[in-house]
């Protein structure tokens, strides 16, 4: 599947959820999540991404290689304030903006620009 790392974080273009033909991009609150049990790796996010934070978990930079588990993780453990894991709902417009994070992403400091 595809990855969104840190870049994305307090950006949230969203420009990529219009180009996801399975709409498998979720909104979290700091940061948007690709799920890779409905991501088909059609690759179309990649290029519109304004900060380059998507990328194919075959080329994710090793210094980010956390958010390749982290994206996953969003979907197979309950987030903040649900009992249930995400799974696999069907399309992220089924659940809207969900308005939490992962703890790493949460938690991240980002660089000053
Ligand atoms: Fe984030 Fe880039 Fe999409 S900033 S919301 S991954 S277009
Ligand atoms: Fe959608 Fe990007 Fe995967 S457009 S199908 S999240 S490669």
């Amino acid at each position: 599947p595809y990855v969104i790392a840190d870049a994305c974080i307090d950006v949230t273009d969203r420009t990529c959820i219009e180009e996801c033909p399975v709409d498998c991009i979720y909104e979290g609150s700091r940061k948007l999540y690709i799920n890779p049990a409905e991501c088909i790796d059609c690759g179309a996010c990649e290029p519109v991404c304004p900060v380059s934070a998507i990328r194919s978990d075959r080329k994710v930079p090793e210094a980010k290689k956390a958010f390749i588990a982290d994206n996953a993780r969003f979907f197979a453990e309950p987030l903040p304030g649900r009992d249930e894991p995400l799974g696999a709902p069907g399309g992220a417009g089924v659940v809207g903006p969900l308005g939490v994070d992962t703890e790493l992403v949460a938690a991240f400091e980002k660089e000053p620009a």
